[in-house]
């Protein structure tokens, strides 16, 4: 026998047991927004709202993810996906926010839970991913203490109901965009636009989850992982001149430190208390507060598409217009707090966000030196392009193809030199409603025809397929 006939050993470039997933949103995925007790959310009431969202797109019908789970969990598992990230929907499992739980809606999740189990996937829990109950809102929102603890009440019903067969809980998903788009700039709902206001959410869905895992560790089974997914910011400053440094110091303060910092230091960052003290005085921060929102997790989820690159405003900026893109949507500030957001270099994605894989990877890098020894996940990555089916039918997707190889290759990079990276789910399994855009950007591994809804799955799910059966990336 040659040495070239030898059976090669068999090479993993990531680790044993990485998980390999995919995620949704309730809201984005879900449709029946009218079916078995579900009541209206934030999103409901903010897509109805003229000029909120693109064409007046609502998550009415959505994917149909609620009639079609089964044919969907077929499509994961014909993906060979290890385990599949989805949020439950708050009104659909506590009507209004409060009050018991309805067992229609969480008969949907035991169904779903049961199908992915069945195939061998593990369900991985995000309790909210932004479609607070209208009633909730109505009453204050995430601007009031009280809905930190009507979350706690909400997490106890999911849990009683799910926390035998779901191992991985987290409990919000992006607070910096519920409390900073939500109540800041008003690009999400429910379309607030006060920053005093943002500020005081910020801290409350902190607190909603610092007492959320205080009731999960109560409720769930010993080893069941309780976990946060913050969208950290990978700032770079557009120079190195002092005004420009300063910028990327406040913004990391306000997209990162003021999360990180009191999860995990139990403490707010004193320049960030500072930066914004003509907004608030923070009054809202009680005693003990802090002890709850910094309870041990798990691990740390990530979610990451686009660094952000800030400079100081010169003075004619603060006039004129904003930059285009994702990095203008990070300000939650207005246009004279002295920051200016400009786009990174790369190519574009059909969300105009730059694609640079490097802020993973320093992103990735940087959390394993801050917080030695938490495991981290990579709970979202992904981009939209203007995807179609070709007259064959197929839809040929190679930029996305492009920008998965590279920013798996960032996590590649990131693990071999020591980030614990666990696991990474893949943004999105399905075209689904992107927030403001509605249906107008895809970011699906699988097409969705909104019209049939039929299923496609694009040449990037035939490429993660591949690279989840081999372990490994192509060449
Ligand atoms: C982050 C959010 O969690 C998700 O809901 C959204 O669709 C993607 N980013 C893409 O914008």
């Amino acid at each position: 026998m040659t040495v070239e006939a030898l059976p090669s050993p068999v090479r993993s470039a990531f680790p044993t047991g990485f998980v390999w997933g995919a995620a949704t949103a309730a809201y984005q995925i879900e449709g029946a927004a009218a079916e078995d007790g579900r009541t209206p959310s934030i999103w409901d009431t903010f897509s109805r709202t003229a000029g909120k969202v693109r064409n007046g797109d609502t998550g009415d019908i959505a994917a149909d993810h609620y009639h079609r789970y089964r044919e969907d969990v077929r499509l994961m598992a014909d993906l060979g996906l290890t385990s599949y990230r989805f949020s439950l929907s708050w009104p659909r499992i506590q009507p209004g926010g409060r009050g018991p739980a309805n067992p229609a809606g969480l008969d949907f999740y035991d169904r779903l839970v049961d199908e992915l189990l069945g195939r061998g996937i593990a369900p991985v829990v995000t309790l909210y991913h932004w479609d607070l109950p209208q009633e909730l809102e109505d009453a204050g929102g995430w601007t009031v203490r009280d809905t930190a603890h009507r979350f706690a009440e909400y997490a106890a019903l999911a849990a009683d109901r799910l926390g035998d067969r779901v191992a991985t809980w987290t409990t919000l998903n992006e607070p910096w965009c519920s409390a900073f788009l939500g109540y800041g700039n008003g690009y999400h709902a429910p379309g607030r636009t006060d920053h005093a206001a943002a500020l005081a959410a910020h801290h409350h869905l902190l607190l909603a989850h610092g007492l959320g895992t205080a009731v999960l560790r109560d409720r769930l089974p010993a080893g069941t992982q309780v976990s946060l997914t913050l969208n950290l910011a990978a700032v770079r400053p557009l120079s190195t001149a002092p005004g420009d440094l300063d910028a990327a110091r406040r913004i990391d303060g306000l997209a990162n430190r003021i999360f990180l910092d009191p999860v995990f230091r139990g403490r707010y960052p004193e320049d960030v208390l500072a930066d914004t003290a003509h907004l608030t005085d923070w009054s809202f921060v009680r005693e003990g507060d802090l002890a709850e929102i910094s309870r041990p997790v798990d691990s740390l989820g990530i979610n990451y598409y686009t660094p952000t690159v800030v400079a100081a405003a010169e003075p004619a900026d603060l006039a004129g217009p904003r930059e285009d893109g994702h990095a203008a949507e990070l300000s939650p500030w207005p246009a004279d707090e002295g920051i200016r957001f400009l786009p990174a270099e790369g190519n574009r994605t059909a969300m105009n966000w730059p694609v640079d894989a490097d802020g993973l990877y320093e992103l990735l890098i940087r959390l394993r030196d801050e917080l030695p020894g938490l495991p981290l996940l990579v709970t979202e990555n992904g981009a939209a392009y203007e995807d179609y089916s070709d007259p064959s039918g197929a839809v040929r997707d190679p930029e996305r193809i492009a920008y998965l190889h590279a920013h798996l290759d960032a996590v590649r990079r990131a693990v071999a030199e020591g980030a614990p990276v666990r696991g990474y789910f893949l943004w999105s399994l399905l075209d689904n409603f992107e927030w403001a855009y509605g249906y107008s950007k895809r970011f699906g591994i699988v097409h969705v025809d909104f019209a049939s809804q039929r299923r496609t799955p694009k040449e990037s799910a035939r490429w993660y397929a591949e690279v989840i059966r081999t372990g490994d990336l192509p060449p």
